[in-house]
């Protein structure tokens, strides 16, 4: 694996699957009475948003914790930031604090990639999404979700996604989700299929390892998983589409739609969800939407990730000898 986790177009297969059974470890851990593992003790994690964040900046925090790393988090609003510091002075404060990974979001797409290559820091950097560019942890742990839910058993350890038919559906040209997926689940063996309007699809999608379809409702009963995009008001600078009823009407997921599906497929969406937008409020609370599991799921590959780039010193999990020694 790289040293730093970028795009997930770095990961090979064997970087993705070993990163995916490494969380099926993590996640053991989160089911024991004490849910910490002291593999990062002494080590320490920055988590450096420069753009608001609910589930990642938590997920990382959480991981990090788990894993016993003492977490420094920085969010840009409120720190000299706002005063117009620049992306190379905070670096070289990270620095001389001794981050030896920093996690970092940013509107900027390639931010990471400059902190990565610039020589300001000596750490791992992680991109927790940059601009419309890429969010590899996420794709990661929704190809996690997907593993466990369409693989099993045994959560699909060693396994990856070969043939399993993935539908992304909606803004697909602000998505740093969907690029990142379109990269790791291809990689995985998955067949990927994007549905949106067409003044939403990006230019040059045709170079993807991807199918593109203006045709949701056609694409349904092939999916065994649909994964549904936040429309990104944000980062509209015009009208992509004529009203937010007509959007829904055509590439939102209702009810009647969701019975297209086969009956294992499920429905995925990375939050932040607008209900009644791309997803209806009564799909997103079904019991086929993994939005709330992919949380959860969140918390173990992104302990598996700071785990594998930080070189934990020493097991992740304690084996069952050791196991049983710490018990006595
Ligand atoms: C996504 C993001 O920030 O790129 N959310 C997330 O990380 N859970 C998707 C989005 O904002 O729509």
């Amino acid at each position: 694996m790289k040293r730093h986790l970028i795009s997930a177009a770095d990961l090979s297969r064997d970087d993705a699957v070993l990163i995916l059974d490494t969380a099926e470890e993590m996640a053991r851990v989160a089911d024991r009475p004490i849910k910490k593992l002291p593999t990062l003790r002494g080590r320490t994690v920055v988590n450096l948003f420069f753009e608001d964040s609910t589930r990642t900046r938590i997920s990382f925090e959480a991981a990090a914790k788990r894993l016993s790393a003492d977490v420094i988090n920085f969010s840009a609003k409120g720190s000299s930031v706002s005063k117009g510091e620049s992306l190379k002075d905070t670096a070289l404060t990270l620095e001389a604090m001794g981050a030896d990974a920093v996690v970092i979001r940013h509107h900027a797409s390639g931010a990471p990639y400059r902190l990565a290559n610039s020589g300001w820091i000596d750490g791992a950097v992680v991109n927790a999404g940059d601009g419309t560019h890429e969010h590899p942890t996420q794709a990661l742990l929704d190809a996690f979700t997907m593993r466990r839910r369409l693989v099993g058993p045994d959560a699909g350890l060693g396994k990856d996604l070969s043939g399993r038919r993935i539908t992304i559906v909606g803004d697909v040209l602000h998505s740093r989700v969907a690029r990142s997926n379109v990269h790791l689940l291809t990689t995985l063996g998955a067949e990927v299929t994007l549905v949106a309007p067409p003044t939403l699809v990006p230019v040059g999608v045709e170079s993807w390892p991807c199918e593109v379809s203006y045709d949701l409702d056609q694409v349904l009963p092939k999916s065994d998983a649909v994964m549904m995009l936040r429309v990104q008001r944000e980062r509209m600078n015009a009208a992509f589409f004529p009203t937010e009823r007509e959007y829904a009407r055509r590439y939102g997921l209702d009810a009647d739609r969701m019975a297209k599906m086969p009956e294992h497929a499920v429905v995925m969406h990375p939050g932040p969800m607008n209900r009644g937008m791309e997803i209806t409020a009564e799909v997103a609370d079904s019991v086929r939407c993994t939005a709330v599991e992919q949380v959860a799921n969140g918390v173990s590959t992104r302990m598996a990730v700071l785990y594998l780039l930080l070189g934990g010193s020493e097991p992740a999990v304690a084996t069952n000898h050791a196991r049983t020694e710490e018990n006595k």
